[in-house]
């Protein structure tokens, strides 16, 4: 069989049509309500404790740090109040045997370690006064309070949230495995850290990088429009939205601030539809779970997100180097048989790895369309040491990137059209732009990934191409670091209020 025919024929089964966008929206609606309705449920609608969107006014300095992807960042950020902030940061990468340490402590102490060199490196007078302070008052207490940083804890992972700075880990992803950890407040594990080395923060808040988003976009976004939903598209993918508290069905324990009857709810959508109900599930989607840690979990994440769209591709490519009949990165040369060494691909290749391929050289697939596809068969050589690609291997190879790639894309139209349609907002009077704020690799890097969002959202009965046009998909950059900043100041005022 050609070549450009076996392509074509694997690439259809990435194919999602508007049908299947439409009974997706449908399907996600479900799951969404389902999540508010009781605990258990495959979306976990986890209330977070926040009660409104920032607009701007807000002002102060707080730290925030940021767990969740590939790197830790530490930040500091100034919120001038006039929508505008200023972020210092330094971004550290997380060792592997980090992500999947003995005790929780190994992971947490390495957290509090960074934050103590952050400190010493970017707010050395603070840090000195306070070693100072140490000389003269034995207990952390007593410290006056405005001589401590609020610390606002992004952590991207399912938590049981039961207040503004605290909540239990319910399950690891993206990678990380430390059960000594699940069940445990996150919160307290790194103030704990943080005690240990006697530093003069306070963990304030707990935040998904989802929420962090949010708030984030919400304090810059353009006009006066308050943000409905923050959105993730990176490593992992996840969404958090305004909802209405009398929509939440199921018990919301602790304190929180009534008076704007809403509430932030991080809707962990990476496992909507765990139980396959409307997900697409090819041969390769089945493969990638099985070998994952978390099999039958983060199912819908597993289709959409940067750290498993790479995967997804290798797979293809595997299965397609397996099959003697057609020529994709043939070495016509080599007389072994072993499906390996009849390739021009070096042993050392990441094609012949599980996680190999990073979903980086899809965006350079989708960018590249010149005539001979150069810059990906460069960095095919580059990244994945494929030497000597002819012209139908690299289009081969980019056929498929762009397949999975975009039902990503669709799939990722299906979270944001779901969520518009279950806030009503379109159909209120006027205008006004609904506004959503994204952040990651995905929507950052991958050329058209947005247009194509558009693109689908344009087809969901109920949004159509008018409605899509009044959705409003903006970046929000350092949602995380500005994010979490805003909400350990509204975490300072519920303190203040007496509300926690
Ligand atoms: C994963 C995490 C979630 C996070 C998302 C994006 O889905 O479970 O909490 O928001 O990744 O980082």
């Amino acid at each position: 069989m050609a070549l450009a025919e076996e392509t074509k024929r694997i690439a259809a089964q990435f194919e999602y049509t508007d049908d299947d966008v439409n009974k997706g929206v449908h399907e996600f609606l479900r799951q969404m309500n389902e999540g508010l309705e009781h605990d258990g449920t495959s979306m976990s609608q986890i209330p977070t404790y926040v009660t409104g969107v920032p607009n701007g006014t807000e002002k102060g300095l707080y730290l925030a740090v940021d767990l969740g992807g590939t790197n830790f960042r530490v930040c500091s950020i100034h919120l001038n109040g006039d929508t505008t902030f200023n972020l210092t940061y330094s971004k550290i990468p997380i060792p592997k045997e980090m992500m999947v340490a003995e005790q929780a402590s190994d992971l947490f102490g390495f957290l509090a370690k960074q934050i103590e060199l952050f400190l010493r490196t970017h707010h050395e007078d603070h840090f000195e006064a306070h070693i100072r302070r140490r000389q003269t008052v034995s207990t952390p207490e007593g410290y006056r309070d405005e001589q401590i940083f609020r610390l606002g804890f992004t952590f991207s992972f399912p938590v049981r949230q039961v207040g503004i700075n605290k909540g239990t880990l319910m399950r690891w992803t993206k990678g990380f495995d430390i059960p000594d950890a699940v069940g445990k407040d996150v919160c307290a594990l790194l103030q704990q850290e943080i005690d240990r080395l006697h530093l003069p923060v306070k963990v304030a808040a707990l935040v998904n990088d989802t929420v962090g988003t949010l708030m984030a976009r919400s304090y810059t976004s353009p006009g006066k429009t308050s943000t409905l939903l923050g959105a993730i598209f990176g490593t992992g993918t996840n969404g958090a939205y305004v909802e209405k508290v009398t929509n939440i069905k199921k018990p919301v324990e602790g304190d929180y601030d009534k008076s704007t009857g809403l509430m932030v709810i991080n809707t962990e959508w990476g496992s909507f539809d765990n139980q396959l109900n409307v997900l697409p599930n090819t041969s390769y989607d089945i493969e990638l779970d099985k070998k994952s840690v978390n099999p039958g979990i983060q199912i819908f994440e597993k289709r959409v997100s940067g750290m498993f769209l790479g995967e997804i591709v290798r797979l293809v490519i595997v299965d397609m180097l397996k099959k003697p009949e057609i020529s994709l990165f043939k070495d016509e040369n080599s007389s072994h048989n072993d499906w390996k060494s009849t390739t021009t691909i070096g042993p050392e290749s990441g094609v012949f790895q599980q996680w190999g391929i990073d979903s980086s050289i899809m965006s350079i697939a989708a960018a590249d369309g010149t005539p001979d596809q150069s810059s990906l068969r460069q960095e095919l050589e580059k990244q994945l040491h494929i030497y000597a690609a002819s012209l139908e291997d690299a289009q081969a190879f980019r056929t498929v990137a762009n397949a999975v790639g975009r039902r990503a894309a669709r799939l990722s139209a299906v979270a944001l059209g779901a969520v518009v349609l279950q806030s009503g907002k379109l159909q209120e009077a006027g205008d006004d732009p609904v506004d959503i704020g994204v952040d990651g690799s995905l929507v950052e890097h991958y050329p058209f990934f947005r247009d194509m969002i558009y693109e689908a959202l344009a087809a969901v009965d109920g949004i159509g191409p008018e409605g899509a046009k009044r959705i409003r998909i903006g970046i929000a950059k350092d949602g995380s670091g500005v994010g979490a900043a805003l909400i350990a100041l509204v975490a300072a005022n519920m303190e203040r209020k007496g509300v926690v």
